[in-house]
């Protein structure tokens, strides 16, 4: 498997496999280099054959010429009915990762040899209504469960949390036989909106998809941001095993005129650190608009305190001139 450490990625728990499935069809290399230059851990590659869902994407061919493009690994989800026909190509095409679904008419085991003889990690994945049990037969040649929180076929779907509830632990429990590296991925849904949760619930790997591809939308503030929200519910999880309230998460640094809060957000993003920008319920400025409210992850409040307190102290002393002077112009 590709090194992730080579490639500089993530430095939480939390892993993005980024999927290109909402990317633009036509142009899919632009795609995986802009998923790339957002700092994704994978590139997610949702091979769809119009049979066992109702949608038809792209095959091993495509993702052989897409392989080249990054040093990002590439995890392949097929959903196809004869992934094991048709499995040598996807190696051959480079995949670092293959996981198909349990619910194929196909024999199983034969198809997770190959992928482990190839040197990759195996994996099956399930849909909402398959219970996990299906997977026990398969259990000591898994390194990957593929929880799926949305019927598959289609990205922009609604995240079915109850599905991830009820899974996570037991994926987990599969895994567990493995001396080291099983992973529990969750795919469909995951956005800013559901990331803490599934974090809270202990998942390895984030499959986004849509999330990144919303137009105007920084694809690499959304990736740090949705890895530092799973971090947190992962630490939520862990301390006392009920789902967060994500807005508590979230500490407030401070309150600035729109111009003066985007310069700190400015200087505290370029060092890698989410920031949150919201129209605050705070005081009206002379120019009628109210201040904005920056929210930084609570688990690194000190350490921005520690390196931007001076900065937000001066921009703070700015904003009480800037609105001294706006008013002294309206006399
Ligand atoms: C759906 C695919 C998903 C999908 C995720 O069948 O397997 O990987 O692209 O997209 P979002 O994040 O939009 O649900
Ligand atoms: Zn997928």
């Amino acid at each position: 498997m590709t090194d992730e450490a080579a490639t500089g990625r993530g430095t939480g728990r939390a892993r993005i496999a980024a999927s290109i499935l909402d990317a633009d069809l036509g142009n899919l290399a632009h795609g995986v280099r802009r998923v790339t230059a957002a700092g994704a851990d994978r590139v997610h590659l949702d091979v769809m054959d119009a049979h066992f869902v109702p949608n038809l994407t792209f095959g091993a061919k495509t993702i052989k010429a897409l392989r080249p493009r990054t040093q990002v690994p590439f995890d392949a989800h097929l959903m196809i009915s004869e992934p094991g026909r048709y499995i040598e190509e996807y190696l051959d095409a480079g995949c670092d990762s293959v996981t198909f679904h349990v619910e194929i008419e196909e024999a199983i085991a034969p198809t997770l040899k190959a992928i482990k003889a190839a040197g990759r990690a195996a994996g099956l994945a399930v849909k909402p209504g398959t219970p996990l049990s299906a997977l026990e037969p398969y259990a000591d040649l898994l390194d990957i469960v593929l929880i799926m929180t949305v019927e598959p076929g289609f990205g922009g779907q609604a995240f079915m949390k109850d599905v991830l509830a009820a899974k996570a632990a037991g994926a987990r429990q599969l895994l567990a036989r493995k001396l080291y590296g099983g992973e529990v991925h969750v795919d469909g849904g995951i956005n800013r909106e559901t990331a803490e949760f599934a974090g809270s619930q202990g998942v390895d790997v984030f499959v986004v998809g849509s999330a990144l591809f919303v137009r105007g939308r920084d694809m690499g503030r959304e990736i740090r941001l949705i890895r530092a929200l799973a971090d947190e519910g992962y630490q939520y999880g862990l301390n006392d095993g009920k789902p967060p309230i994500p807005h508590d998460r979230m500490a407030h640094l401070a309150s600035l005129p729109k111009h003066l809060a985007h310069r700190l957000m400015g200087e505290i993003e370029a060092t890698g650190i989410p920031v949150i920008m919201l129209r605050g319920e705070g005081q009206i400025n002379p120019d009628g608009v109210r201040d904005y409210d920056l929210l930084v992850p609570a688990s690194v409040e000190e350490h921005v305190v520690a390196n931007h307190g001076t900065s937000r102290d001066r921009l703070l002393a700015e904003a009480d001139d800037w609105r001294a002077g706006l008013l002294a112009k309206q006399g």
